[in-house]
């Protein structure tokens, strides 16, 4: 079964055929939301909208291990991401899908990982190539038989927030090598990593990040609605035709 996790812009998943919701409990506390178990396209699907349904959980207060704990519980086999973010380099402009192949992670204080019991064995996982290359080369199959314009391989930036950046801090995440900046991509990625469950993202560019374009004086939101709206339904394509792969 697939998984779908949906950030700013996918609460719900419109073309699912939505069977059933379940309520999960793990040891890690509770998920966003309850899972959304449904059809898309003859393909067995699951739904979670990672900042709940009504948008209430911001970055830094997402139960990432319950999210991923519960997936993984209900039978999930592969994970794609969708998230928003704010385009650094330029061709990674507003209206941008991108498919990332790389991460780095500006969080701090957040529950990073399933191995820090005291009983359990330390255990370093392999992060070499963050997001799984297979999902990675289906997805941009699956854009491409849609006829729909993606980006391979950027470097994503996860930053802390809820604030956004500074410019100066965009310069320096640039320095660093990132081209797109969301809150919400770690630790989720490094804990999918930890329970085996091959993770690709979808990232949706919906402003310039802070410093750069249209944000030189400032991020203005009110644009954003619109950007998103056009990209999701591009978003909904790419995954139908995945699910049909
Ligand atoms: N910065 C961080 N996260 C984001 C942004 C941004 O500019 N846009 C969407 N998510």
């Amino acid at each position: 079964m697939l998984a779908i996790i949906g950030g700013t812009g996918l609460t719900q998943l419109s073309t699912l055929e939505a069977l059933r919701r379940e309520v999960a409990r793990t040891p890690y506390g509770e998920p966003s939301g309850a899972l959304t178990f449904g059809r898309l396209c003859g393909r067995d699907v699951v739904f979670l909208a990672r900042h709940g349904y009504g948008h209430t959980i911001p970055p830094h207060r997402v139960n990432y291990r319950a999210n991923l704990w519960a997936l993984k519980t209900a039978g999930t086999r592969n994970i794609v991401s969708v998230a928003s973010v704010g385009g650094i380099r330029p061709d990674c402009a507003p209206g941008a899908l991108v498919v990332p192949d790389q991460i780095i992670d500006y969080t701090s204080g957040r529950a990073c990982t399933f191995f820090d019991g005291i009983d359990a064995p330390v255990r370093h996982i392999d992060f070499t190539l963050p997001y799984d290359e297979e999902m990675r080369r289906q997805i941009l199959a699956a854009a491409r038989n849609v006829g729909e314009a993606v980006i391979d391989g950027a470097v994503y930036a996860s930053t802390q927030g809820p604030r956004l950046e500074t410019a100066a801090e965009i310069n320096r995440f640039e320095r660093d090598g990132a081209d797109v900046i969301g809150m919400t991509g770690m630790p989720e990625a490094a804990l999918a990593r930890e329970l085996e469950l091959p993770y690709a993202a979808i990232n949706v560019v919906v402003n310039h990040a802070a410093g750069r374009g249209a944000s030189a004086r400032g991020v203005h939101f009110e644009c954003v609605e619109q950007v998103l709206q056009e990209a999701m339904l591009r978003v909904h394509k790419i995954l139908s035709r995945l699910c049909r792969q």
